[in-house]
Order: C-alpha cells, then structure tokens, then sequence
C-alpha cells in the first residue's frame, strides 16, 4: 500500500430524547435509545490519507494538530478500523468544522460519522450503512445517529450487533428547523463521556430509563405524524429528565447557566402566544429551539435580543454522512 485517500462530510444532530448513561461504557452501548435530527447547516468535513511512510497518525483540527486526548480518541477509532481491515498503516487526518467545537452542539457527533466514513472507504472495505453507525458508534456514541438522514432513532440494543441506528424519516418529511441559541462558545468543563460514567449515581436514572420506550414512542409517533404540539412537551420534557440526572450526580454536573434557563422560560412563554417552538438542551449551557420552519425567522429574532445570547445559528433538518 502507498497512499489511500477519502473525504467525508457529516452534520452533528440534536436530539429530541436524549442518550444518557451507558449499559457498557467500553462499547458505547447505551442505557437508552434515542432519537435525533440531523442539522443540516452545520458540517464536519474529514480527509484521511493512509500513507506507508508516516511514522505515525497525524490529526488536525480547524488548522491545529492535535495532541493528547483528542488524538488519543481519534488514534484508537483509527486501529478500531484498521483491525477490522487488518492493516498497520498510518494515517493523516484534516479535519474541519464550520462551528465551535466543544461548545455543547456535538462536534463529536459529526466528527467520528466523518471519520467512520472516511477512514473505511479509503481501506477499501465495504460496509453497509448499519454497520457503519455501529463502528462510528464505537468512536462517539451519538455519532451512530449523523450517519442515516433526516430524523433518526438509535436502537439502544444489548450487545455490539443490535446496537445501531436507522433513519425513522427523511430530513424533508418535516420541515423543522434548529435555532441555536449560543451563550457560552468556550470548550465544556465536563465532557459527555465523562457525564455518561456517572449517570448511573443519579437516584433518577433508573426511572428515567424505564420510561424511556413510552418517550420514544411518543416522539417517533410525533415525528410520523408531523404533531408539533405532541413533540414539543416531550421533547422539553426528556431534556429537563436528563438535566435532572446530571444535577443529581455524584458529583453533581450543572450545565446551565443562569441564561440558560431564561432562554427555556422564554421559549415556554412564546410557544403559550402560539409560536411553533420548543427547548431542548444538551452537555452544555446553549439552548436549541426545534420550531417549526415557518416561525424561524421570528424565533432568532426573538433570541438574538436576548441579552445573554452571543450568537444564533440556524439550521434545516440534514441528510446522511456522505463521501465528497
Ligand atoms: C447530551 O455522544 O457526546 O448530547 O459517546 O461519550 O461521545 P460519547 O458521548 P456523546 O453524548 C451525547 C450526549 C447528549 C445527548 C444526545 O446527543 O443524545
């Protein structure tokens, strides 16, 4: 082998019922399923070179090469694959976001669905799109859910095989849009693998995961049946659910700041004037308001005048991780 080379382009996804808490930490398999939607306007776009003569995996970032924990993670996605191929090649990695990384919108959702993508089409393996969301799986859990398009459920599954997840619409099924409301960019102080590891301390877990077929029902039914009202008091109602098993953690984990919670007020208030529009946060203090596309415009306006808000981004729902 001389040089192999991919490019990959995947978008991160919010999720509507939230995965939080690992039944196998090693292998990602989750303690619940979820269900998500791709976000179109933002992307993480990968190159992977294979080359013989490096001496060792090289990744950079947004223009940064990386180094401890971050290459780390990547390194070990990399032999993942490379076991699978059979192979001992190097790699160099170019990766690049065209959004604040570690800013509580999942870089590393779209990061490890490029990266699946890219490394095992330049290996030359064929592997189909289940399997895919299974190893990308592996490199961050929610990054199973970029690889299908549009709206997608993760099947929590109980062992590596029947972990994995499958588009349940298309993104133009529904024509829902994401407003985030940024009001911290700066990297998040715990990571969510880190905030997986002590779900389990929280006194509320157990019941949040035994209720959780009855939520993603919900939600799937809410999705199929394009019932925003039905999706919205269920969506803010699986966030505030995880939100409570972070805070009751051992050590508890507060992800909200101060504005965090105004923006939520707010939204609830709007949504009671009839505006399509609902809150929903993940590991970190931005809040993402899933409304209906047609109140998009109102609603960023209404949030960039919020005076905590440092920024708004906005996105249609997205398709699957491709090859470019
Ligand atoms: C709050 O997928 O980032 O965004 O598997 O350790 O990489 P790792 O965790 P990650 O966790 C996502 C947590 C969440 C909820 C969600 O996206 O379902």
């Amino acid at each position: 082998m001389s040089t192999l080379t991919a490019t990959a382009v995947a978008h991160p996804n919010i999720a509507f019922i939230k995965y939080w808490g690992n039944r196998d930490d090693a292998l990602r398999i989750p303690s619940n399923g979820s269900i998500s939607m791709n976000l179109e306007s933002l992307a993480t776009q990968t190159r992977v070179t294979f080359d013989s003569h490096l001496p060792e995996d090289i990744f950079d970032l947004n223009g940064t090469r990386q180094s401890g924990p971050a290459l780390k993670r990547v390194v070990s996605h990399l032999n993942l694959i490379r076991g699978i191929r059979g192979t001992a090649i190097h790699a160099h990695i170019l990766s690049e976001n065209n959004f604040p990384t570690g800013s509580g919108i999942a870089s590393s959702a779209s990061a490890f669905a490029a990266l699946t993508l890219a490394v095992t089409t330049a290996l030359g393996l064929q592997v189909g799109e289940k399997d895919l969301t299974r190893i990308a799986r592996r490199g961050s859990g929610s990054a199973c859910r970029s690889i299908p398009a549009g709206f997608v459920e993760w099947n929590a599954g109980e062992t590596d095989r029947d972990s994995f997840a499958f588009s349940i619409a298309a993104a133009d099924f529904w024509d829902l849009t994401d407003c985030i409301a940024i009001v911290e960019a700066a990297q998040k102080k715990v990571s969510s693998t880190e905030g997986h590891s002590l779900a389990g301390t929280s006194p509320l877990q157990e019941a949040r995961v035994q209720d959780a077929p009855r939520r993603l029902d919900m939600c799937r039914n809410a999705i199929q049946t394009r019932d925003f009202a039905a999706l919205a008091s269920i969506l803010e109602l699986d966030s505030t659910m995880m939100h409570a098993v972070m805070m009751t953690s051992t050590p508890p984990v507060f992800y909200w700041e101060p504005a965090t919670l105004n923006i939520v007020k707010a939204v609830a208030a709007w949504r009671k004037s009839g505006i399509p529009a609902a809150a929903s946060i993940d590991a970190g203090p931005n809040v993402h308001i899933i409304c209906e596309t047609r109140a998009a415009e109102n609603v960023a306006q209404r949030l960039s005048s919020l005076p905590a808000v440092k920024e708004v981004l906005v996105s249609k729902a997205g398709g699957p991780t491709v090859l470019k």
